[in-house]
């Protein structure tokens, strides 16, 4: 393993480190910057903040791969009350959520993970939002695309999300052109036979963008590349999409002044924002999950 990789790793699961990074008055400022906060409250008023700039917001409740069904159960509760404010406080038009399965049980079961998929997608119906499924790991592809094609025969307005780093997501892209699709690179370590590496994932991007521009669906781009950002502009103008056919979507925390500029040129820009105490093992995973991702987390805070 990288040595800065379980270095990391060890600091992820380490408990005393973990209530210094708490702490620390310049981390708790690193920590606001990428993650809304701990409670329903606090992920309420950072989506208020960013919706009254002219942004969209997804909203993330961390946690991942829970391995009982009490967890399981917690995670749904906790979105279905995050559902309840944002209707509350009207918010819900400009509020969607993003759900891991791993989050809501599809380790004990795929079975357990559609239960409690549609629990929230429900509930996402009647506040008058919708739900997009995060992508894990490789392992876990077939699994969540098969929860989905489950879940949008209810609500057909359910998100995908595809990596292109994925050997497979080209083909994939061409399957759901017609839907909900968020377009990312991909944030776990993948072995060779199954992803792309360096350049090839952004080539990939590029065809998978075009696919997905192509068919009659919503694609959402996620991605901080600018190089990215402007190709595929570039390419909703020749498939001739109008801003609102398809959107920009970026994490919260990274890049602002480019989201805000997107928003003002009338791109619909939509923020993915993290919330809930389980926040230091995000911030940690998503460094070590790939070593470009440490450089990621630095940059944006050297670019603050
Ligand atoms: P990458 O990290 O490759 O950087 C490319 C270039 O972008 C850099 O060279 C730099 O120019 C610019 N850049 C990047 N970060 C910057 C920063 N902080 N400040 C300034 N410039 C910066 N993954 C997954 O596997 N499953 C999922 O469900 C999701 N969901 C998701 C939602 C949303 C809204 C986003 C934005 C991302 C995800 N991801 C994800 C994560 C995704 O797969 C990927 O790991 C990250 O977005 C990083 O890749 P980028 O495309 O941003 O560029």
């Amino acid at each position: 393993m990288h040595p800065l990789r379980s270095l990391i790793l060890a600091a992820a699961g380490n408990d005393a480190i973990r209530r210094l990074v708490a702490t620390a008055p310049v981390s708790r400022d690193v920590v606001r910057r990428f993650v809304a906060g701990e409670t329903t409250a606090d992920a309420v008023a950072v989506t208020r903040e960013v919706v009254a700039s002219g942004r969209s917001v997804t909203l993330d409740h961390l946690g991942e791969d829970v391995a009982d069904v009490a967890h399981a159960d917690e995670n749904v509760r906790a979105y279905l009350e995050l559902l309840d404010a944002l209707h509350a406080e009207q918010l819900a038009a400009r509020a969607e959520v993003s759900v891991k399965l791993s989050a809501v049980g599809q380790k004990l079961s795929e079975r357990v993970a559609l239960d409690n998929a549609s629990r929230v997608c429900a509930a996402a119906e009647q506040c008058g939002t919708t739900v997009t499924l995060d992508m894990e790991d490789h392992a876990t592809t077939d699994s969540t695309l098969r929860v989905l094609a489950e879940l949008r025969r209810t609500w057909p307005s359910t998100g995908a999300v595809l990596q292109s780093y994925l050997h497979r997501t080209l083909t994939d892209c061409g399957r759901l052109a017609s839907t909900r699709v968020r377009l990312v690179k991909g944030a776990y370590a993948e072995p060779a036979a199954v992803a792309f590496g360096g350049h090839e994932v952004d080539l990939n991007y590029v065809r998978c963008a075009n696919a997905l521009l192509a068919g009659d669906g919503y694609p959402m781009f996620a991605t901080h590349d600018p190089r990215l950002v402007r190709i595929v502009g570039e390419r909703a103008r020749w498939y001739d999409r109008k801003p609102g056919t398809y959107e920009y979507q970026m994490l919260f925390g990274v890049r602002p002044d480019e989201q805000r500029r997107l928003a003002q040129e009338g791109e619909t820009v939509r923020v993915y924002v993290p919330y809930g105490s389980q926040w230091y093992g995000y911030l940690m995973r998503r460094l070590a999950e790939r070593p470009a991702n440490t450089t990621f987390f630095a940059r944006a805070l050297v670019s603050h």
